[in-house]
């Protein structure tokens, strides 16, 4: 068992918290919020995770997780102290290093034994030496420390699943540090990268740039298919069966949201930018995306004429499903740039109304769907949550006014929308697409072999 501070208590920082509890350490997790220390003092988690709420629980009860607002308190045994506090866009597309800055000094105020400071927030690169200066600067004794980059991977919606089952667990730093971490992870089984500091601050922002890159390859090549008449969800699942490319991140849609992706990119860009490289790829990963909300309003003209006065129903606000965070979500930029053509716009989400309430207090927020799409001429879904995939078609088409339904996610079977009386339109689904047939993959008589010659 080994003693932990995980200072920061939302995504991150509490997931990570939670896991290396549930591994048998003793963790106390440190936050300045003290109305959030003291509502997860009370179980009450600031995040909707799924199945962190149970562990959470559990772990407490086993006197292995605890919270507190006081650094002393959270460094009193701490052997290794997690950083996995909030980097937010500074405003000029930089990262806003300002709470890793003031937790660090706080870590070098409280420190008492030899320590290891690992840095799981997403931070630019040659952040470790800022905050070994601050922690040299600001130490009381001369107690040992060593810092070590550990970059995070986890989704949201998926946090603790993916905390507890990594790809990779990736460590940068002094080789005897980042080892020690390394047996912090031993239990989950998964491969290990050790390397130097900056290299993995780099392969966090690169991991995540290249999703994004992926997603807006995939909704360039739907921009294309809907002109030629393809099927971009055929197309992907084609592709995705290379084991070279592989299925994931090529869903075309709205584009990408959350606190990640588009804050990611847009720090790489200004740290490329910075050090004289232009980031022409990463430019367009972004412009692609942006056009990805247009898309909506542009389409919803080619079937309603003038968008003044009409009404229109988003379903789901949340930026992905399974999760209340509205952080740069599609929905919210749709219902702006729909509002400044006029329409009046609905919505309805199974768990991000008060979160957008706080971003948009005069959000127009319904009960359930069925009342957000009552007088509706379109209904536009925005969040692909499960719920929406079992909706009673024929009571939601009767309460609309119009018919006209944009799938933005391509959740929908089109030959079935069709014939329950929508005028559907996915995303890049070409005339003739029809999921009865979908993906379907034949396998021929294995008498011929790869390794056969042709
Ligand atoms: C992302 C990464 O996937 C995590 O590995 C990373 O740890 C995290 O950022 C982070 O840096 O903290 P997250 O933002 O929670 O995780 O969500 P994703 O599941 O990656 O989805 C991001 C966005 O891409 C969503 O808006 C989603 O709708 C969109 N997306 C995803 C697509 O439009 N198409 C896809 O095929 C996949």
């Amino acid at each position: 068992m080994n003693d932990i501070a995980v200072i920061g208590t939302s995504y991150v920082g509490l997931t990570t918290g939670v896991a290396f509890a549930d591994m048998g350490n003793r963790v106390v997790c440190v936050d300045v919020d003290e109305g959030k220390i003291a509502r997860l003092k009370a179980g009450k988690l600031p995040i909707h995770e799924p199945g962190l709420h149970e562990v959470v629980m559990r772990s407490v009860s086993a006197g292995r997780l605890s919270f507190s607002t006081s650094y002393e308190e959270g460094l009193k045994r701490a052997e290794f102290v997690f950083i996995a506090v909030g980097t937010p866009d500074d405003g000029t597309g930089g990262a806003d290093l300002s709470q890793v800055r003031a937790a660090a000094q706080s870590v070098a105020e409280h420190m008492h034994r030899p320590i290891v400071v690992v840095n799981k927030s997403t931070v630019p690169i040659g952040t470790g030496d800022v905050v070994t200066r601050i922690i040299n600067e600001h130490r009381r004794t001369s107690v040992e420390f060593s810092v070590v980059s550990n970059p995070e991977f986890l989704r949201e919606g998926s946090a603790l699943l993916d905390c507890l089952q990594p790809d990779r667990v990736v460590l940068g730093g002094p080789r005897e540090a980042a080892e020690r971490v390394a047996q912090l992870y031993r239990p989950l089984g998964c491969p290990v990268i050790i390397t130097d500091i900056r290299t993995a601050e780099m392969i966090k922002y690169a991991s995540n740039a290249f999703l994004a890159t992926r997603i807006s390859f995939i909704n360039e090549i739907a921009a294309v298919c809907e002109r030629l008449d393809a099927d971009v969800k055929e197309v992907a699942r084609g592709m995705g069966l290379d084991q070279r490319i592989g299925p994931h991140f090529l869903n075309a849609g709205l584009g990408f949201g959350g606190s990640c992706f588009p804050k990611d990119v847009r720090a790489l860009m200004r740290m490329a930018t910075d050090a004289g490289q232009h980031p022409q790829l990463l430019q367009a990963v972004m412009d692609i995306n942006a056009d990805r909300r247009r898309w909506v309003v542009e389409r919803l003209r080619e079937r309603l004429g003038d968008l003044a006065g009409k009404k229109i129903a988003l379903l789901g606000v949340a930026f992905k499903p399974d999760t209340d965070d509205v952080r740069d979500a599609p929905a919210l930029t749709i219902i702006r740039l729909l509002r400044d053509a006029g329409a009046h716009v609905t919505s309805y989400d199974p768990e991000a109304g008060e979160q957008a309430r706080r971003d948009m207090p005069d959000i127009d927020l319904q009960p359930d769907p069925y009342t957000a799409v009552t007088g509706a001429d379109a209904v536009v879904l925005v969040t692909e949550w499960k719920e929406f995939r079992f909706l009673d078609l024929d009571r939601l088409r009767r309460a609309m006014s119009g018919t006209t339904f944009i799938d933005g996610r391509n959740v929908y079977d089109p030959a079935e929308m069709r014939s329950a009386g929508f005028d559907y339109l996915g995303v890049a689904r070409g005339a003739g697409a029809d999921d009865s047939m979908a993906g379907e993959e034949i396998y021929l008589d294995t008498a011929v072999t790869r390794s056969d010659p042709v």
